[in-house]
């Protein structure tokens, strides 16, 4: 199989330049700029892609790359950043923020290169640089160039290296795809041959050579990577896989019954646990959100683990871990500071002492769906909007209550009743009601009315990190907002939320 190593510099980008590449059938894999030699050897590229970097070259700690990358015997293309730090590394002069270029800037292609051949002689590209490229160094020539003279791209055929100072991953760069497959086909020589359909027959035998005789463990929870998950291996051991579903109480409106059909539809062997009162008791009193999760978080081991005890002979667990989680970056200790602790509901026990079976490690999210359908999971798991671990309990604002949460489920099956019949709904990334802890006067009929209020929310988003609402048809809100005054008890005023992350996160709590 061909593969691309795409060298990360700590673009935003970086992951999009994998997929795309993906999608053209050729596997990628990202490494951190300064992975070793030999880990980029035992990779065995077919070309390297030097990513984009929000440093400038000349900063002290910025990325930089073995000059024996250059005596690997393979293409390599440096996209914005990877094009300055060739340049640099070759000779060329690099000037720091004097012109700034973000956004869309038309190129003129200057000479036939292999690179642009079906593309147009000028057209528009994304860039997003604050430094740009002096004079290039010795051996590249300038293949094409924008309106200010800016190197816009730089070849030396000689050595096989390139250089693009746009993005053309984005969809905003005109012949994105175009560029990237010259580069993939003509200038590699990659022949496409990354199939998910063959990922999963050798995904299947690698699971049933691993397992062997063994049992494993999974616990579900309605998304679509553990679904998928367990699809994909009970497609290579059948029953000796066990899944655990925990009801925590927090599903929304009919949800568990749903999603147990669905898995029994699957042929998933699953143990239904009960766990309502045992979560809404913890919860009892508790308003804040971090304590929330928190509970909630240990409460889930707990009940998990008891579960798990009674399968006997169990060696392995199963999860539904994807490829944006075990890359490597290369941001090096920048990461974001933990603005709500995420990841606690849902994570199992570490000290199991089960060996974890991850089999889509190597998958993005968008291949793991399409994997998914392959497997003939239905689109209602498939097309899943993410849920948050803690459930509803994060969505009902203030104290939890079986009364609030009964209140609030049905407001929220409204309002996605209603959504579903959008033609736009397939936008949205994220929808729900939150309910407030607030009561306000209303008049229902001839009578007063002293009820707590419920915001929409709608989002949509490409990862979750950055959202935007939103922009539902009036129709649409109009009809959710008389229907949940009229329909459910206990709320007398509806809201919509119009922010975007950031400020705001996606949920309310
Ligand atoms: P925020 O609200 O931080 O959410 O903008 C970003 C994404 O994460 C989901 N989310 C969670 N997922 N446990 C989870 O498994 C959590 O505690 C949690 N909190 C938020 C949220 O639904 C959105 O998709």
């Amino acid at each position: 199989m061909n593969n691309i190593v795409i060298l990360d510099c700590g673009s935003q980008f970086t992951q999009l330049i994998a997929r795309r590449i993906r999608e053209l059938k050729v596997h990628s894999e990202i490494l951190p700029w300064d992975a070793p030699m030999e880990r980029i050897r035992s990779a065995s590229p077919s070309g390297v892609v030097i990513s984009g970097g929000p440093m400038s070259v000349s900063d002290e700690g910025a990325p930089t790359v073995s000059s024996m990358l250059f005596e690997l015997g393979v293409p390599v293309l440096g996209v914005c950043y990877g094009m300055q730090l060739v340049t640099k590394l070759f000779g060329g002069d690099v000037t720091s923020g004097k012109s700034r270029e973000y956004g869309r800037t038309r190129i003129s292609v200057k000479e036939d290169s292999s690179l642009f051949s079906g593309t147009s002689g000028s057209f528009e590209v994304w860039m997003s640089h604050g430094d740009h490229i002096d004079r290039l160094a010795p051996g590249f020539r300038c293949v094409a160039e924008t309106a200010n003279g800016v190197p816009a791209a730089m070849a030396n055929p000689e050595k096989r290296i390139w250089g693009l100072q746009f993005h053309p991953e984005v969809v905003h760069t005109a012949f994105g795809t175009e560029i990237l497959s010259n580069f993939l086909f003509t200038v590699c020589g990659c022949s496409p041959d990354w199939d998910l359909g063959n990922w999963i027959d050798i995904m299947t035998e690698e699971i049933r050579r691993k397992v062997g005789t063994d049992r494993v463990i999974c616990g579900l929870s309605g998304g679509v990577d553990s679904s998928v998950a367990a699809v994909l291996t009970a497609r290579a051991i059948g029953d000796r896989l066990e899944c655990i579903f925990v009801d925590n109480g927090l599903l929304r409106l009919n949800e568990a019954e749903q999603v147990l059909d669905q898995y029994r539809a699957l042929n998933l062997k699953v143990r239904y646990v009960d766990a309502t009162d045992i979560f809404l008791g913890a919860l009892a009193g508790v308003s804040d959100p971090e304590r929330k999760r928190k509970i909630i978080g240990e409460r889930f081991v707990r009940v998990f683990e008891a579960e798990a005890e009674k399968i006997r002979g169990a060696k392995w667990l199963l999860q539904g871990t994807l490829y944006p989680d075990v890359i490597e970056s290369g941001h090096k200790g920048k990461n974001a500071s933990v603005i709500k602790s995420h990841h606690n509901v849902g994570g199992l026990p570490e000290d199991m002492k089960l060996l974890v079976l991850e089999p889509l490690r190597d998958l993005f999210k968008d291949e793991v769906r399409t994997t998914g359908r392959m497997l003939g999971i239905p689109e209602e798991i498939v097309a899943r909007q993410p849920f948050p671990g803690p459930g509803l309990a994060v969505r009902c604002l203030g104290e939890i209550t079986r009364e609030r949460l009964d209140t609030l489920r049905r407001a929220d099956a409204i309002f996605r009743e209603e959504l579903a019949k959008w033609e736009g709904h397939s936008t949205v990334w994220q929808s729900f009601v939150a309910l407030l802890p607030v009561r306000t006067v209303g008049v229902m009929g001839d009578s007063r009315t002293y009820s707590e209020a419920a915001v929409l929310r709608a989002v949509e988003s490409h990862d979750g990190m950055t959202a935007d609402w939103v922009r539902i048809p009036w129709e649409i809100l109009d009809r959710t907002s008389r229907r949940i005054c009229n329909e459910v008890h206990g709320i007398n005023r509806v809201a919509l939320d119009v922010t975007s992350k950031p400020p705001a996160t996606i949920e309310w709590e």
